[in-house]
């Protein structure tokens, strides 16, 4: 299975669920391939923000060897699944889909945890630290019940 977490930069939310889906797939067992992008090129080539690296690092989880990338309409034939952080990704990635298996593809991160009700993952960038402890619980949850839901 191959996974793909969008989010606006793709330095402070999905490197942070490109982190945490990985290790917990790893823990479990589970082949599963990982990756995250943005859907702007506005932090191309940069580490992720200091702020999510901080928090991954309390939980055991090293970002280090990310770095941020464009979401492109390739991406829909190299991933199975297209988690989006939030309701403006996912009209920016449904954008880009050719056609409706493509479309079919993209679903809201919390949607897994939290079934149709369409919540975004907060944007924290602009806010203190506190945002980050909220996002790794919110995708800490989502990613345990994506993992129980396929296996
Ligand atoms: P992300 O957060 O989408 O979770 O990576 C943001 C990072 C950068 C910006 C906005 C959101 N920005 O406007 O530069």
């Amino acid at each position: 299975m191959k996974v793909l977490m969008v989010c606006l930069g793709n330095i402070c939310r999905s490197p942070l669920a490109e982190g945490i889906l990985q290790h917990k797939a790893l823990e479990r067992g589970v082949e599963m391939e990982v990756d995250s992008a943005g859907t702007s090129g506005y932090h191309e080539g940069e580490l992720p923000d200091p702020r999510s690296m901080e928090v991954a690092k309390k939980h055991g989880i090293d970002l280090s060897n990310q770095r941020s990338r464009l979401f492109i309409a390739e991406d829909f034939d190299r991933f199975d699944r297209i988690f989006v952080m939030d309701t403006s990704n996912r009209r920016n990635v449904a954008a880009l889909a050719r056609n409706d298996y493509d479309l079919a593809k993209v679903e809201l991160m919390l949607n897994v945890s939290h079934p149709e009700m369409d919540m975004s993952v907060p944007d924290p960038y602009y806010g203190g630290d506190s945002g980050f402890d909220n996002v790794y619980g919110l995708l800490d949850e989502a990613c345990d019940r994506f993992l129980d839901s396929i296996s």
